[in-house]
């Protein structure tokens, strides 16, 4: 969310009564959110609160879904309170414990962090989804892809904002070179650092579920490629970290044709 479109917190009825003599922190804004950490004076309750544009290309309401679908089946917050109003949807979250794995790039080398995060993206590809009402598949990534350029919303940090020909001309590509059969798992979507808590060397928490469901393992795999690149500033090292993900993954021959494709879907979600 930009400097320009940020503004106070104005709750809801309902939230601001339950969270009624809470200090709220700000801690976080993205392009498209704002969250805030809610603690109790005695500090023995503390939630975070999210906040989204209804306008953006975040679906707050599937995220609150995903959220209940994976209660039980792997370490996620719970959700205490979903709320709108007329700008915002706001997803109030039980804490849970860890420090974002991007707050520890010095404490870990990017080998290490393939050691401790492969094995949390194996236990999430492993989960049964069959009856699992999300959809992140191809077709449905592209549609959103087609969505979010048609509403303004692509990233404008690769294309500019005043042409949505680039764009355009990148998802016509990726609409005619699709691969071949999908390989179904269930994917986070969103496989970056600061969207898990570690502890220990552990993964204690999965966090910001909004695009998670059944699509190609590629996703993820190629997300936490890019996010290694990114938090440890060593953007040409892509390749390399690919190779050591997918050798601790347990994929002796990668088709490095899909892992690029994933890599464009990534740039134009
Ligand atoms: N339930 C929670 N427990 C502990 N920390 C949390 C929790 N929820 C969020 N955080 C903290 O807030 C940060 C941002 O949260 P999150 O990743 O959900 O937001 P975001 O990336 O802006 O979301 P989105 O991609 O939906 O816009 C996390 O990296 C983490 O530090
Ligand atoms: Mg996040």
């Amino acid at each position: 969310m930009s400097r320009k479109d940020r503004e106070g917190l104005h709750l809801p009825a309902d939230l601001k009564e339950m969270l009624k003599g809470y200090s709220k922190r700000s801690i976080w804004h993205s392009y498209v959110a704002d969250v805030w950490k809610c603690i109790e004076p005695e500090g023995s309750s503390v939630y975070y609160l999210k906040r989204h544009k209804i306008k953006s290309c975040h679906d707050s309401v599937k995220e609150c879904e995903v959220i209940n679908w994976l209660q039980g089946k792997l370490s996620v917050p719970s959700v205490k309170c979903f709320a709108r109003d007329g700008k915002y949807y706001y997803l109030l979250l039980t804490e849970k414990p860890g420090i974002p794995a991007h707050r520890l790039i010095r404490r870990y080398s990017p080998e290490e962090m393939i050691r401790i995060l492969v094995p949390a993206m194996r236990e999430m590809h492993s989960l049964p989804f069959s009856g699992c009402p999300f959809d992140e598949g191809l077709t449905a990534k592209l549609k959103r892809i087609r969505h979010n350029i048609e509403h303004n919303f692509i990233r404008k940090d690769i294309y500019n904002p005043k042409s949505r020909r680039d764009a355009l001309k990148d998802l016509d590509y990726l609409q005619s070179h699709t691969p071949g059969q999908e390989d179904l798992v269930f994917t986070h979507g969103d496989f970056c650092l600061p969207n898990f808590l570690l502890e220990d060397g552990k993964v204690t928490a999965y966090l910001d579920l909004g695009e998670a469901g059944p699509c190609d393992r590629y996703m993820d795999i190629s997300t936490f490629a890019i996010t290694l690149c990114y938090n440890y500033k060593r953007y040409d090292n892509f390749l390399h970290y690919c190779r050591l993900i997918f050798a601790e993954y347990g994929i002796a021959d990668p088709d490095w044709s899909k892992l690029h494709y994933y890599h464009l879907i990534n740039e134009m979600l």
